[in-house]
């Protein structure tokens, strides 16, 4: 039948209250847990979430603090981890397929933060089950702050002109409950749906005043590239990639976000007529619709420059290593090699500047190929080329996840200060979960 969803006020998710009261510690306590919630025609889907029915709170650190994060599982009969994507900490700290969490029990990971600031996320990341869970809406933000972002003009009024933006794209059953399944078509290019979803809601709405908005935008997808634009054709200025803030603003008119990719946007509503709606799209579908109201008291500006980035120098590296992207559907691999939990495939020196050149070999002919996005725990790399040719703009900052074309080769530098044992692999977690996926040490 048809489908209805009414058009809801867009939901922030809300910030987790920091337990601690010690200024230069955080505690937090997380909980994987079943629930249920209501998408489409009315009617119950089975979910999961952090703390609530579907995604999860956002979880607020700064630079230099020491953060213990408290995670429950709650999650009937099943096993998880809990991934802080994007965060440099010890292998131990990092929540790979090594640190699974029984149902029942606790993990209390303690780290310190020791990075710029940023919009991170987390998400479960159990062997082979990685996709179901994240489906079923275990995903959260963390923002990373520190002086930096203290003190550039920019909003960081959260939830007001601070925005967090989970785009997702789901399947739906006739019914109405969501269908995760892994169909032959949906191992080839990973489960993709035709329902947007915002922060877990249809097409929602913001009210916005004619001023400056930023939104820190996660693609929260299983294995959708998203290609987003105002429909008004209005630009923006990306200030953020993946690992923080990029050197300068770069004004954009669409932006290209892979899956687990961000970017922070600036969007200025004064440009906008009190009274129209703007949406956001991806491609021709709606994400979300901006209601612009009235003048706001403040008035940012687009700021000269974000940050400094010292670039790492190519000659700084001592070795760099070839990470081939292969097969399709179930055969899907890095170099040949599919996951294989007791083995380690590269190691590293504690301290070490690599390279890392990562190819797509897959796909090609026939099909067109596939694009795979890489992703590797514990660091931040930064790009140095995409076949030969200089990064976009918005491509040069920290990056901890990255698309690779059919046929290209991305070549990404990057120093390994975490010590412990690292996942990579491809973000498309039906590729993952069939194996696309390798660890390294750094010892
Ligand atoms: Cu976003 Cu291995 O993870
Ligand atoms: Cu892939």
């Amino acid at each position: 039948g048809e489908r209805t969803a009414t058009a809801e006020p867009l939901p922030i998710p809300e910030l987790l209250e920091d337990t601690n009261p010690h200024p230069d510690q955080a505690t937090f306590d997380i909980v994987s847990q079943n629930g249920s919630k209501t998408f489409v025609n009315d009617v119950e889907t089975e979910t999961m979430g952090y703390n609530g029915d579907y995604l999860g709170p956002v979880i607020r650190v700064r630079r230099g603090e020491e953060v213990t994060i408290n995670v429950e599982n709650q999650l009937e009969d099943e096993l998880t981890t809990i991934h802080w994507h994007g965060l440099e900490v010890d292998g131990e700290a990092d929540g790979g397929p090594h640190s699974g969490i029984l149902s029942g029990e606790t993990w209390s990971p303690t780290f310190t933060v020791d990075q710029p600031a940023a919009t991170l996320w987390y998400h479960p990341h159990p062997e082979k089950n990685t996709g179901r869970q994240v489906y079923k809406g275990l995903a959260g933000l963390l923002f990373v702050e520190d002086e930096v972002s203290d003190q550039l003009a920019i909003p960081k009024t959260y939830g007001e002109n601070d925005i967090p933006l989970i785009v997702q794209d789901k399947q739906f059953n006739a019914d109405g409950r969501f269908n995760y399944h892994l169909a032959m078509p949906d191992i080839m290019t990973g489960l993709q749906g035709d329902t947007m979803l915002v922060n877990g809601s249809i097409d929602p709405y913001l009210e916005v005043n004619q001023e400056m908005i930023r939104l820190r935008i996660l693609n929260g997808s299983n294995a959708s590239i998203f290609e987003l634009a105002f429909d008004s054709g209005i630009t923006f200025h990306q200030i953020a990639s993946d690992g923080g803030f990029l050197t300068e603003p770069v004004e954009m008119d669409q932006l290209r976000l892979g899956p687990s990719e961000r970017a922070e946007i600036l969007v200025d509503f004064s440009q906008v007529t009190k009274g129209e709606v703007v949406q956001l799209m991806n491609r021709n579908q709606s994400f979300m619709t901006f209601n612009v109201e009235g003048q706001a008291e403040t008035a940012f500006t687009v700021p000269d420059s974000l940050t400094t980035i010292e670039p790492i120098e190519p000659s700084e590296a001592v070795r760099t290593r070839q990470f081939v992207f292969q097969g399709m559907g179930p055969s899907v691999n890095i170099n040949g090699k599919q996951f294989d939990i007791d083995r380690i495939d590269e190691t590293i020196s504690l301290g070490d500047t690599e390279i890392w050149e990562v190819s797509n070999d897959s796909g090609m002919g026939m099909m067109g190929g596939t694009v795979h996005p890489f992703h590797a725990h514990g660091v931040q790399f930064q790009i140095l080329d995409r076949d030969g040719r200089a990064p976009a703009p918005n491509e040069r900052g920290w990056k901890d996840t990255f698309i690779v074309e059919p046929g290209e080769t991305v070549r990404v530098i990057a120093t390994f200060n975490s010590p412990g044992v690292f996942m990579y692999h491809c973000h498309i977690l039906e590729h993952e979960d069939a194996g696309m996926m390798g660890q390294f040490e750094v010892k």
